[in-house]
């Protein structure tokens, strides 16, 4: 993965002062999407792995266990995984999770050093019954707008 530049500027929100804005660079879909499996793009709401890669770049320590409580694909696991920190998601859906599975699995083809990647099916609500371990930063992308869900 190449080092990437990314961009913070400041935007004036009104009654609410001065608002941090990251800016991503826009990467051939190629390089973005080399660790993920070809049916992980049909998830209609995945974060960019790029913005996933620099929360987590800012935000946590390697050797750290983030957990993603709404994981989709495992875009922030991969992510982290690839950074080398531990990561542990949740999903909902079977169908992200089964992808989320595969994608996953990928990482035990890598040479390269990294961090520990799971996933769990359940739901976010009841993450006391789901966890074994206490994770030390949450980075999540949380649903929108009206979506059902089929478990
Ligand atoms: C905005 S998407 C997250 C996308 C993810 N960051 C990625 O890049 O793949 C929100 C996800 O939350 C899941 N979800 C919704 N309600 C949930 C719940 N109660 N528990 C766990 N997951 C849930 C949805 O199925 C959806 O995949």
């Amino acid at each position: 993965m190449p080092v990437v530049r990314h961009k913070t500027e400041f935007l004036e929100m009104e009654g609410h002062g001065r608002c941090e804005v990251l800016v991503v660079p826009k990467l051939s879909s190629v390089v973005e999407h080399q660790h993920y499996t070809k049916g992980s793009f049909t998830h209609p709401a995945k974060m960019s792995t790029m913005l996933c890669r620099e929360l987590i770049r800012r935000y946590t320590k390697p050797g750290e266990l983030m957990l993603d409580p709404m994981a989709g694909i495992s875009a922030t696991q991969i992510e982290a995984a690839l950074l080398g920190r531990n990561a542990i998601g949740v999903e909902l859906e079977k169908k992200f999770v089964d992808i989320s599975r595969r994608n996953i699995k990928r990482l035990d083809g890598l040479k390269t050093p990294k961090g520990r990647a799971e996933i769990v099916k359940g739901d976010a609500r009841s993450l006391s019954k789901l966890l074994r371990e206490r994770a030390d930063v949450a980075v999540f992308s949380p649903p929108f707008g009206d979506a059902e869900h089929h478990s």
